[in-house]
């Protein structure tokens, strides 16, 4: 493993460790577990970095040492929101790192202490690093800061329709606008960090992927300024009834039962009634893209709203198709990933009958047959990343990520597609490989459509 993939661990082991602690006592056996999982990995980072290692907390990211944590500062974006309400900036982390000084940090974390004892192998805020040793303002920090914000967004509207209050669409048009604005300036990048996945906020990171998709595509079919604003505010909210949802039907990793599959197939209508009440002249329009999201261009799906394609509204349409994209590329409980271009496979099967064959055609020409964040098996082993949509009749520009002996590249290396023989697509988890981590590593042109 690599520190960033270690650093990526520990944080969700200490994650989890809190949220044990804050349910159970110290002395119960998950807790014991997760202090254990915690601690190990905690262990793991230090000794893997010459026995100390300091984790700093800036703004939106955390870095290991100098080194910006990317993947993690989104992954684990809501435990540094916590950390940093607890007043932490940094964790320096000694090995031989001790068992019951984790169980002390998962304690503050979770608000069940004042304090963490200063003289231990877990210490506070001693980092000897200031914030512009840190921080960059670099367009791929600037791009992952917008879609950090998205997904705050999304984290306290469903806070607010769990406890019942009004949601406030204002903070929402806020963060869109700057997903916009960088979706637009940086297309290959946006398309690259879309790839992001979660397991434990799937809906969020999904919602977020969704929105740069559809606003890429709706970028494409001529939308400008306030329309295209809409459409990401109905993107970015489009599954925000999944709240009503119960989570283990949610993550039901069988086929539903009847009762099951009618709490599912209310989300839509839970969703846009949200959405309106919360709704400024104008984004009554994401409301509609909620409730319509899974009506299918022939009139099949649910709600039953149509039985003719010009009933449903062109948002919904637009984002039905990258939807399903973002959908079929995601591991969910009930389904495995599949790679982008057996994506695109199902979306073009259904052109015409369950996806509007003009957004399924936009949308291919847009990812193009070898979207950003791809990887794909050559002849001898290796595994490569797209790193930009192929023009026609061009080759995909490409970074060697994985060698021939299974080795993860250190830093990806920029190669010839002309030169290799793909021989098929991959899919991440399969090979170990997180695109969207990449972004900051592979330095993505920035080209605008
Ligand atoms: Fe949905």
């Amino acid at each position: 493993m690599t520190g960033d993939q270690r650093a990526r661990q520990l944080l969700k082991d200490l994650q989890a460790l809190a949220k044990q602690m804050k349910l159970y006592p110290t002395g119960h056996p998950t807790t014991g577990e997760a202090l254990t999982a915690a601690t190990e990995s905690a262990e793991g980072l230090a000794s893997g970095a010459g026995g100390e290692v300091v984790m700093s907390l800036l703004t939106d990211s955390f870095y290991l040492d100098r080194t910006l944590l990317a993947h993690a500062s989104l992954e684990s974006s809501a435990l540094l929101r916590e950390m940093q309400r607890r007043g932490i900036e940094s964790i320096t982390f000694l090995s031989p790192v001790a068992g019951a000084d984790i169980a002390d940090l998962g304690a503050f974390v979770a608000d069940l202490s004042g304090d963490v004892p200063a003289e231990s192998t877990v210490r506070l805020n001693e980092s000897p690093y200031s914030k512009s040793d840190l921080e960059t303002d670099s367009s791929s920090a600037r791009l992952r800061r917008s879609y950090t914000r998205s997904l705050d967004v999304l984290r306290g509207v469903a806070g607010a329709l769990d406890t019942d209050e009004p949601i406030d669409l204002s903070v929402a048009s806020w963060a869109v606008e700057q997903l916009v604005e960088q979706t637009i300036s940086q297309p290959a990048a946006s398309l690259l960090l879309s790839t992001m996945k979660s397991h434990d906020e799937y809906t969020f990171f999904h919602s977020v992927n969704v929105c740069i998709l559809s606003i890429a595509l709706g970028r494409m079919a001529g939308l400008a300024g306030d329309q295209l604003k809409v459409l990401a505010i109905g993107a970015l909210l489009h599954d925000i009834g999944k709240i009503r949802v119960d989570s283990s039907v949610l993550q039901f990793p069988g086929r539903l039962d009847q009762d099951q599959w009618k709490q599912i197939k209310l989300h839509p209508q839970e969703g846009a009634a949200s959405i309106m009440a919360a709704a400024a002249p104008g984004q009554e329009i994401a409301a509609t893209v909620a409730f319509e999201h899974h009506a299918r261009f022939d009139g099949s799906g649910y709600p039953r709203v149509t039985r003719r394609e010009h009933d449903l509204h062109f948002f919904s349409r637009l984002v039905a198709t990258t939807d399903t994209y973002d959908a079929i590329t995601t591991r969910r409980s009930y389904r495995r990933a599949e790679t982008p271009s057996s994506a695109l496979g199902v979306l073009l099967k259904g052109s015409g009958t369950f996806y509007d064959p003009d957004f399924v055609r936009s949308f291919i020409e847009l990812v193009g047959i070898y979207p950003p964040g791809s990887l794909l098996l050559l002849d001898g082993g290796e595994v490569a990343m797209v790193t930009q949509t192929a023009e026609a009749g061009d080759t995909p520009d490409l970074v060697l990520v994985k060698a021939g002996d299974g080795t993860l590249l250190d830093e990806p290396e920029p190669i010839s597609a002309a030169d290799r023989t793909i021989l098929d697509h991959v899919v991440s988890g399969n090979v170990g490989v997180d695109p969207a981590a990449l972004l900051e590593k592979v330095g993505v042109i920035v080209q605008p459509v």
